[in-house]
């Protein structure tokens, strides 16, 4: 039996967590959104194996057709793949960590299998893990198209700017709690999609003219403007989860309260320092500017928490775990 080399890969992905919320489902085999959506990448596992299934026929196809154009190389489309994948932060838990899975996921076998597709190609695999992964496959702004095909051929990521673009721009994640959300984001976007009235006039009449003006925000770099968008897309999707039926909570008392502490930073300055935003779990995403840094940490440190860490070099974590949430 002639020896089998053993190839390997590895790689890592940012979790995302988007300005402009995904949340709704046109098409669910395909993961095909109900609406655009936006994220900057945050620098910093796979789900169902149906999902890993979808990634893997897509990317042993692609693999099987270079194959054929080049019969030199080897059959590693036909190889039993060993993974392994680990997140640096929690999992489950609102953080975009099905994100940042499947966007690994997707990003290494390609880089095993050696396919030339571009990242836009790949996203439209990793859309398939999880919607949200197709963002990850980028760094810097990124948008996801919805599309309008019915084979999800023109729903994919595509960069909005480089991560050059603002440097200046920050994120603090407050890691109110670890713990597995209740609802998935796969079962909750669809039972609002069923259920709530909200969600239509979000889909159809906020989202696509929201996606515009956050374009354009990113591109002149204006804070107030991405501030205010992100705030009220936040706050709408949690709006249309709590329209679902039965009614979708992923904020607490305690995301509540880093909502009240941002508004409450943002009047005393006199200025947008701070932009708050809250994915499918409790934990606040905080945007801000470098130069702001010490205002806004120094503020929620000081009345959120006992300890602000820096993390991961760029981005800091605010632990609020056992927080005091009635002094708001
Ligand atoms: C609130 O991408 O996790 O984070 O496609 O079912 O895997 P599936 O959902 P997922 O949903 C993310 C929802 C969100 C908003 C966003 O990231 O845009």
């Amino acid at each position: 039996m002639a020896d089998k080399k053993i190839y390997s890969a590895s790689t890592t992905a940012p979790v995302n967590i988007a300005v402009v919320k995904y949340w709704g489902k046109r098409d669910a085999k395909l993961n095909l959104p109900t609406n655009s959506s936006l994220s900057p990448a945050a620098a910093l596992s796979p789900r169902t194996p149906s999902r890993q299934t979808a990634c893997f026929r897509e990317l042993k196809a692609l693999r099987k057709k270079l194959e054929d154009a080049n019969p030199s190389l080897p059959k590693l489309s036909e190889y039993h793949v060993h993974i392994v994948s680990e997140n640096n932060f929690p999992t489950a838990a609102g953080l975009a960590s099905s994100a940042a899975g499947f966007a690994a996921l997707v990003r290494a076998i390609a880089n095993l299998y050696e396919l030339p597709e571009s990242p836009t190609e790949l996203s439209k695999i990793a859309r398939q893990g999880s919607g949200s992964a197709c963002r990850s496959l980028f760094g810097g702004y990124v948008a996801w198209e919805m599309g309008q095909a019915v084979d999800g051929s023109d729903s994919c990521a595509v960069e909005v700017a480089p991560a050059s673009h603002w440097p200046e721009l920050k994120a603090a994640i407050l890691v109110v709690s670890a713990a597995k959300k209740g609802v998935s984001s796969t079962a909750g976007m669809q039972a609002t999609v069923n259920t709530s009235a909200l969600f239509a006039h979000r889909a159809r009449d906020v989202v696509p003219k929201r996606m515009e003006a956050m374009r354009a925000a990113i591109r002149n770099r204006d804070f107030e403007r991405f501030a205010a968008h992100t705030m009220a897309d936040s706050n709408q999707f949690h709006a249309v989860c709590l329209d679902t039926t039965p009614p979708i909570f992923y904020m607490n008392d305690v995301s509540r309260a880093a909502i009240r502490a941002i508004e409450a930073l943002n009047t005393l300055e006199g200025r947008v320092v701070g932009a708050y935003t809250f994915d499918a779990g409790p934990n606040a995403v905080i945007y801000y500017r470098e130069k702001d840094e010490e205002k806004v940490l120094g503020f929620l440190g000081e009345l959120l928490a006992p300890e602000v860490a820096e993390w991961a070099g760029k981005y800091a974590k605010v632990a609020l775990e056992g927080y005091d949430n009635k002094l708001f």
